[in-house]
């Protein structure tokens, strides 16, 4: 190695070194509760909250220190990980907006069936709108982003689904109010539960197909209790969940101005964007475990997709008419979504 490079490489190192012992030198001055509902193997944990949590730390110099409680380890369900970000049980929690119905109606655009893009595409969309019009909803948290996962695919423990028909009277796993009512319109009977709960429901025959994004199959163990796959593709799939990441106020509050930057600087729509990517990600990668376990798969075709969208129609019908009748302009914000979806799709190319 020339004398030139191996100065420029020794910098580098010592500068890396340098950073990495500041970093860790420094003691806490913050030290915060990451709490949210799934296994310290399943992506989400793995490859978004513990490296964000991580880079969190890095760049706050050592200040700001994050613990993560995978598989509701602090207590609680699912469905109160808001209530403790936002009473301060915990500092910072992660969960599925659909498990608290009519908690956050106008999100509910998002999961409207046959409305969401790529979870890239549709995790920018839900930021923005999130910004623009759910400033109420959202008042009690500080949000650190919103997002969604790919679009969910219908994982049966019986017959492949093929046609609508084949969705009569069996118990199918409704992710969240919109889902249930379209999979009741298909004379299915929709059982809404989180994800926790599905292996155990499947196990014991409570439920007969599962709602659920590939990536989260195999670390639920989905893929072993189910042998039958059914995934609608296209420029929309089947349904999306939307996820509320949040920080206390008061936590966020607290912080000096360079630390609240900090925290600003990994949050919001660029966040939902690396989110949403990740989501996007993993999902062929659920896809593959699963195939490698001989299990089958089918794709509707576009005519029979384009049947199961009509069919649901009645579902935006009513959450249109539902938000009106709530003071809201329900058109106006069912379109706003739409837009901003297609709008990301073209931006993202996803
Ligand atoms: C669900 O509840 O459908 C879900 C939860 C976590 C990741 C993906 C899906």
């Amino acid at each position: 190695m020339k004398i030139k490079n191996l100065l420029i490489t020794l910098g580098v190192t010592l500068g890396s070194l340098t950073t990495a012992l500041s970093a860790q030198a420094a003691e806490p001055e913050y030290t915060f509760k990451l709490h949210h509902f799934l296994p310290p193997m399943a992506m989400a944990h793995k490859d978004f909250l513990q490296p964000w949590a991580d880079k969190v730390m890095k760049e706050s110099g050592g200040r700001i220190k994050i613990d993560v409680f995978p598989a509701m380890q602090l207590g609680g369900k699912p469905p109160q990980l808001f209530d403790q970000a936002r009473k301060g049980v915990v500092d910072i929690s992660w969960t599925v907006g659909g498990y608290t119905p009519g908690r956050f109606p106008k999100a509910g655009a998002f999961e409207l069936p046959f409305m969401a893009a790529s979870a890239e595409a549709t995790s920018m969309a839900l930021q923005q709108y999130a910004e623009e019009e759910m400033q109420e909803e959202l008042s009690d948290v500080h949000v650190l982003a919103l997002h969604t996962h790919a679009p969910g695919s219908l994982h049966s423990r019986g017959d492949m689904i093929k046609v609508a028909a084949d969705l009569k009277d069996l118990k199918l796993r409704a992710p969240n109010k919109a889902m249930a009512e379209a999979f009741g319109i298909m004379g299915s009977a929709p059982v809404f539960m989180p994800v926790t709960q599905m292996s155990s429901a499947l196990a014991k025959g409570i439920l007969d197909v599962a709602a659920l994004p590939f990536e989260v199959v195999a670390p639920m163990k989905i893929n072993q209790l189910t042998n039958n796959h059914t995934l609608v593709k296209g420029d929309r799939g089947l349904y999306t969940q939307f996820f509320l990441f949040s920080m206390n106020k008061q936590a966020y509050e607290q912080l000096p101005a360079d630390l609240k930057k900090v925290i600003d600087n990994n949050s919001g729509i660029e966040l939902a964007r690396h989110i949403g990517y990740l989501f996007d990600q993993s999902e062929q990668h659920g896809y593959d475990i699963t195939a490698k376990g001989g299990n089958h798969f089918y794709t509707l075709p576009a005519a029979e997709a384009d049947h199961w969208k009509q069919m649901m129609q009645p579902v935006t019908d009513s959450w249109i008419g539902d938000m009106t009748e709530e003071g809201a302009n329900g058109q106006a914000l069912y379109d706003k979504a739409n837009a901003l979806i297609t709008k990301y799709q073209k931006k993202t190319g996803s």
